[in-house]
């Protein structure tokens, strides 16, 4: 129960957040402790990927995935030229990561295996001891720690064997990916009880087949998305279904897969239009992932389905570009996860349009008929695409639990969410980033009765960040690259996210008050 003093207090915060989110701006800091706090079930913690920290590309007898390859075959696809062979060097500064992660006091870290590590085939004809060994460890210090590992199978390396036949747009990698599952359920299921098996297919498929901006940037837009996605999904059903028969029982584990979305804002909000335009955006992008797994019905969203169908249909194919589940496969997906794991990161104005100068045909841009973009008053902290606008993060999560009955049941955990800037251990924007937008769960979680039951920042430490290279930083603690050492520094962002951590509550003031800042303290009355 909420105290009337604190109830009031409460709402000045939200005032002050409320003003601002009339005029779409993002809220910058406010003052006060939040009131609402995160309950005791709730839990923290911080993400990575193996690709994005780990380095030792060829070290302990890992072999290479898709990203090794392609960017020591293609040196200037990132923007700065640089690969992950050596990255942060987690493969070797492990220890470290684990200090960092008990300085924060979350409850879990996200990782992910590196799966050409342990099968250096990517097939499990040849299980790779010395791989095995690094993650056991791991997982066996984390729990010394009492941090929940919270392990992804999937987070993008592709083994190049497959890559070479076609990646996830080949049927047969779901065979592959069941045997490698099985493989980690086999040698960690006693230590992981939390897996993600895919994370966001969404994003995966159609950066790396519709835009070709992930290795190894395959232009099959509009087709080999669809491919990606179809069999990810079936990839994700099988393993889940995999476990639930096999390890379950004895292991006790839950299982999920990771989606991502931003949150699509119509442009106008008094145009009927512009409102239409924004579902359709959601049910394209998130929906098609998680209908057919959260719905009761199950299958692809009707109007996905529809929709793909008649534009293949107009352009002349003869059959839709959106594969076709079997009924055995829809009953295989629905139900096919204990929770959900949501990215989020930005949002966009959204309104209707049929075409775009930079969408090609076909498309998943082109079929979704919808034009994306910011708000001149939101902040833009890092070099591109992540848009500051915390509410959006309340509005996606109350659209996942309106959507699907099913988040009644089981929960929502947000697997990744954070901000991007140029370097520097300074991170005010990120400070102020975390503490609006988780300030925006709480909401979504007392206000809305969302059931929402763990937070994941993004990221534990600054990465490899894909086709950005080391340009865009992400993490609460910075790595210096230049280092032989990769040197870890907390940011002031890991400070303010191990105080929400240990309060439960944001004190909007906490960095400024540790800087020796002017603050309008306001107590917090509870
Ligand atoms: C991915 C991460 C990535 C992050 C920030 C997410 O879509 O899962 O691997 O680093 O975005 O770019």
């Amino acid at each position: 129960m909420w105290s009337s003093s604190a109830v009031a207090s409460n709402r000045a915060v939200l005032l002050t957040l409320s003003l601002l989110q009339l005029t779409r701006g993002s809220p910058v800091v406010t003052s006060g402790v939040s009131n609402y706090s995160f309950p005791d079930d709730f839990i923290f913690g911080v993400s990575s990927a193996a690709f994005q920290i780990e380095g030792g590309w060829n070290e302990g007898g890992k072999g290479e995935s898709i990203w090794d390859t392609y960017l020591h075959d293609h040196p200037t696809f990132t923007l700065d030229h640089n690969n992950g062979d050596v990255a942060a060097d987690s493969y070797h500064h492990y220890m470290e990561d684990i200090e960092m992660i008990k300085s924060l006091g979350v409850q879990a870290y996200r990782m992910s295996i590196s799966w050409t590590r342990i099968l250096p085939n990517g097939t499990d004809n040849y299980i790779n001891q010395e791989g095995v060994k690094y993650y056991r460890t791991m997982f066996e210090e984390l729990l010394k720690a009492n941090i929940t590992p919270v392990v992804t199978l999937f987070h993008w390396d592709m083994p190049t064997p497959f890559m070479n036949f076609g990646g996830w747009t080949n049927a047969k990698v779901i065979d592959y990916f069941e045997d490698y599952a099985r493989v980690a359920f086999k040698l960690y299921g006693d230590l992981v009880k939390m897996w993600l098996t895919i994370n966001e297919p969404h994003e995966n498929c159609e950066s790396t087949y519709g835009l070709a901006v992930l290795a190894p940037a395959l232009n099959s837009h509009g087709v080999g998305v669809y491919l990606c996605t179809h069999n990810s999904l079936l990839a994700h059903a099988r393993v889940y279904r995999m476990y639930e028969k096999e390890f379950k029982p004895e292991q006790k584990g839950k299982v999920s897969i990771v989606l991502d979305s931003m949150w699509g804002e119509p442009k106008d909000p008094n145009n009927p239009e512009d409102v239409q335009a924004a579902e359709n955006y959601l049910q394209m992008h998130l929906g098609m992932l998680a209908h057919p797994i959260f719905s009761e019905e199950g299958d692809y969203p009707p109007f996905v389905r529809e929709r793909i169908n008649n534009m293949s249909r107009e352009q002349g194919y003869s059959r839709s570009r959106l594969p076709y589940f079997t009924d055995e496969e829809v009953k295989a997906l629905r139900g096919s996860a204990d929770f959900l794991g949501l990215n989020h990161y930005t949002t966009q104005l959204l309104s209707p349009s049929p075409m775009e100068p930079t969408w090609q045909v076909p498309s998943l841009y082109h079929d979704t008929g919808v034009k994306m973009e910011a708000d001149p008053l939101w902040r833009m902290p890092g070099p591109d695409w992540l848009f500051v606008y915390p509410p959006g993060l309340r509005k996606l999560v109350n659209w996942v639990q309106n959507n699907y009955k099913i988040f009644k049941e089981i929960p929502i955990f947000i697997t990744e969410n954070g901000s991007s800037d140029f370097g520097g251990t300074e991170d005010y924007e990120r400070v102020n980033y975390y503490n609006d937008y988780l300030y925006q769960l709480l909401l979504a979680i007392h206000e809305d009765g969302c059931n929402v039951k763990g937070y994941f920042s993004w990221s534990l430490m600054d990465d490899f960040e894909w086709t950005d290279g080391f340009t865009t930083k992400f993490g609460l603690f910075y790595v210096d690259f230049d280092s032989p050492n990769r040197t870890r520094t907390p940011k002031l962002s890991a400070y303010n996210y191990g105080n929400i951590v240990r309060t439960r509550r944001i004190d909007f003031d906490y960095i400024k008050r540790l800087k020796g800042l002017n603050t309008t303290k306001q107590e917090d009355s509870s």
